[in-house]
């Protein structure tokens, strides 16, 4: 070969390299698997801010007769990105149904925090094969946690080929795209970016009932627990402008909620990432409060953020509600180490203290996991005196569970599954009691609640929660549903209060 024909078969092989990645671009709209390993990145790249979400008119007439389902597993984060997609779907024309024989495209929106919660979603996948098999236009689609695991989609393609498309926690805004993808193609389509995240505004919402509404304060986390999967699910700590979530909220305000939970994985790192100015939790509580809505709450806590103004904001009241939710996981210091929570025993309790002197009728609840990889009786013994002298009132408690990816997941555990199963049960002895105590303490008290419906297992009865998130059920008018009002409590049971509504709802001391 003449040094001529070696420059052009040069010009050549790059040219053909160029194709080909070109060409593989070409297939990233359609396939994009996800990556654990770039989702743990954490660059110094700034926070995109999209304001400008609108779908595009090719796309507005993909639902005409069609109808859609979405099953949503985990939390309220989960909850609250099914609605945007609701939003998104009833956008593009296609109308809700309460039935999966009725729809013509199911969504899946997953949770990937433990084992079970996927094996959940396994199972309801095998459900829905021969439905898919009787009716192939049907389109079955995985999105939320699951989606961002290599492992998952890897079974999904492996093992239940049946499914249309899976899509991520950072691809929920290109829903029209990667249904109309899955409408044209034959092959799983599969959108899963594993970047760091923008912050997408104005994305559509049908919000589930008009009386209490959820609204998203911050997405990500960037803490790192070593047991966690979220940091890798939901990608980095970024957080809404002020300016974005007080208008969302008056605007529900003018709607006639009365209730807003403020969501983020880790609501106390809000603003952190911030570089234009100082503007944390506290600074957002107090502009919130000044809104003429009943009542705020926020979840999830973390306790290493929880800082001095917040208590101070949050001991103006109002409607701002004495009930915090304040994840500890373990009692013990040497644990809560190696889970990488970054405090100690001792300076939980020291915030616990200053809450306490500055709302002194708080009320606390918590999460807490047992069997962590290697803890032995004595630090499973200081959660269960940590529960104690904190007072909490009631508690979402786990069993350890391995998440693949994740720093614990490689260690060595030598804690039988009898011995976590034994503490687990322990530990929640030991949370009925201190709930039923709590609960006791309501009886022949006025409670402030706000009517959400029917009781569950009585229509006859109304239920609905109070300032401290307690269930009331009682007997009262079907005109009270989406209101305050005053209950007096006649008896207490383990996890709820009954009561007798009061009729003339005239002003009276309320707990
Ligand atoms: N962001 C919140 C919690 C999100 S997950 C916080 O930090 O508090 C909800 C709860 O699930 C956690 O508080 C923890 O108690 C539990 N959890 C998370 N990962 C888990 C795992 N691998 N095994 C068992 N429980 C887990
Ligand atoms: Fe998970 Fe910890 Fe982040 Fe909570 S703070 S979501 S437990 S990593
Ligand atoms: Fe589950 Fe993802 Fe929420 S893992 S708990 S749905 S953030």
């Amino acid at each position: 070969m003449n040094e001529k024909q070696r420059l052009e078969s040069q010009q050549i092989t790059s040219e053909t390299a160029k194709k080909e990645k070109d060409y593989s671009q070409y297939f990233q709209a359609v396939y994009t698997p996800p990556s654990l390993k770039d989702a743990k990145k954490r660059g110094k790249e700034e926070i995109k801010y999209h304001k400008d979400f609108e779908i595009d008119e090719q796309f507005l007439n993909m639902g005409k007769g069609r109808k859609f389902y979405i099953r949503t597993y985990g939390c309220q984060m989960n909850e609250h990105d099914t609605e945007v997609m609701a939003g998104i779907f009833m956008e593009l024309g296609y109308e809700p149904t309460d039935s999966v024989d009725t729809a013509d495209v199911i969504l899946l929106n997953t949770c990937a925090i433990r084992e079970n919660a996927e094996n959940k979603v396994f199972g309801e996948l095998g459900h829905l094969k021969p439905l898919k098999l009787e009716r192939p236009d049907l389109v079955i689609g995985v999105c939320g946690c699951m989606s961002q695991e290599e492992s998952v989609v890897n079974r999904i393609l492996e093992k239940h080929q049946f499914v249309d498309m899976i899509f991520g926690t950072h691809n929920i805004h290109r829903l029209p795209q990667i249904l109309s993808e899955a409408y044209m193609s034959k092959e799983m389509v599969i959108e899963v970016w594993s970047k760091e995240g923008d912050v997408i505004e104005n994305l559509p919402k049908i919000r589930r009932g008009n009386i209490k509404a959820w609204v998203n304060i911050m997405y990500g986390c960037d803490k790192f627990c070593t047991y966690c999967i979220v940091p890798y699910t939901r990608g980095k700590e970024r957080s809404r402008r002020p300016e974005d979530i007080i208008q969302e909220v008056r605007q529900l305000a003018a709607h006639g909620y009365q209730e807003i939970t403020l969501l983020g994985q880790n609501v106390n790192a809000y603003g952190k990432d911030f570089d234009d100015m100082e503007y944390r939790l506290g600074d957002l509580m107090d502009e919130l409060r000044k809104i003429d809505i009943p009542r705020i709450r926020f979840t999830t806590s973390h306790p290493r953020d929880f800082d001095d103004h917040l208590i101070e904001v949050l001991a103006k009241k109002g409607n701002l509600v004495e009930h915090i939710h304040l994840p500890v996981q373990s009692g013990s210091s040497d644990i809560l180490k190696i889970m990488a929570r970054k405090y100690t025993r001792e300076q939980f309790l020291e915030l616990v203290r200053k809450i306490k002197i500055a709302i002194p009728d708080v009320s606390l609840s918590t999460d807490i996991i047992v069997g962590f990889p290697n803890e032995t009786d004595e630090q499973f013994e200081e959660t269960i005196s940590l529960y104690r002298e904190v007072g909490f009132e009631t508690a979402y408690t786990f069993i350890y569970s391995p998440r693949d990816g994740t720093p614990a997941a490689k260690m060595k555990d030598n804690v039988p599954m009898e011995v976590k199963k034994a503490r687990l049960q322990r530990l929640n002895d030991l949370v009925n009691e201190m709930s039923r105590e709590a609960m006791r303490k309501y009886e022949g008290q006025i409670v402030e609640v706000l009517v959400e419906g029917e009781s569950k297992n009585n229509p006859e009865v109304l239920a609905g929660y109070t300032r401290k998130n307690k269930l009331v059920n009682f007997k009262g008018p079907k005109s009270a549903i989406g209101k305050l009002v005053k209950v007096k409590i006649k008896a207490s049971k383990t996890w709820t209060l009954d009561g007798e509504m009061l009729e003339a709802q005239e002003p009276v001391e309320v707990m």
